[in-house]
């Protein structure tokens, strides 16, 4: 069985699709192991939940990034994954880390290839439409071959509209909904490999 270790930094959302779809057989995999850098991350109590070994690895202050990324890759490493699912993960990861699983490495982003990189990308895409830079937004699943921000090889994307009446809740909840649908399928197709 395809073995999946995921990493989230907060409410564990995509990780509970993800997991939901396991559980259903539609995603042909197991998942392994859940690390989140926040220790009161709720997707860590998802894992728990499901009896799946949630992993608490918040970086130290003396730690540099180097340090801490060779370390959370020999911890994932332990669990010997087929591929690794930044599923709301908020660090960038280094060469240290991703060098350790080359190609196997996947990120769900809130917004078009190439739009909104980095954090808050839903409220990004909500202010541009209201200042009619954009008239839609999307999600996007991608590889991940060096840290670079929300870049790499697109897997999947799908466009998601915003409407003249959407308020940031409205569009929050219409792009996690294809998010998670984005990503169940996107992993659905990558553990038939
Ligand atoms: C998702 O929108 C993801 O794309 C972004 O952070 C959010 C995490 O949501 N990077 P959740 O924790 O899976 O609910």
């Amino acid at each position: 069985m395809t073995r999946l270790v995921v990493l989230v930094s907060g409410n564990g959302s995509n990780l509970q699709a993800i997991l939901d779809a396991c559980t259903a057989g539609e995603i042909q995999a197991q998942v392994v192991a859940v690390f989140s850098d926040r220790p009161d991350a709720f997707g860590l109590e998802r894992a728990r939940r499901s009896d799946i070994a949630a992993i608490a690895l918040a970086k130290c202050e003396t730690q540099d990034r180097p340090g801490y990324d060779t370390e959370l890759a020999d911890k994932v490493a332990a669990f010997d994954p087929d591929w690794i699912v930044l599923a709301g993960w908020m660090r960038l990861l280094s060469a240290k880390f991703l060098d350790r699983f080359p190609g196997r490495v996947v990120n769900l982003h809130p917004a078009l290839p190439g739009t909104f990189p980095g954090t808050h990308a839903i409220e990004r895409a909500l202010d541009a439409y209201q200042h009619g830079e954009v008239a839609h937004t999307g999600v996007m699943v991608h590889l991940v071959p060096d840290d670079g921000v929300d870049s790499g090889p697109v897997l999947a994307q799908e466009v998601v509209s915003i409407q003249p009446s959407d308020t940031l809740a409205t569009l929050q909840s219409r792009v996690h909904a294809t998010e998670h649908r984005v990503l169940v399928h996107t992993l659905t197709k990558l553990c038939t490999l």
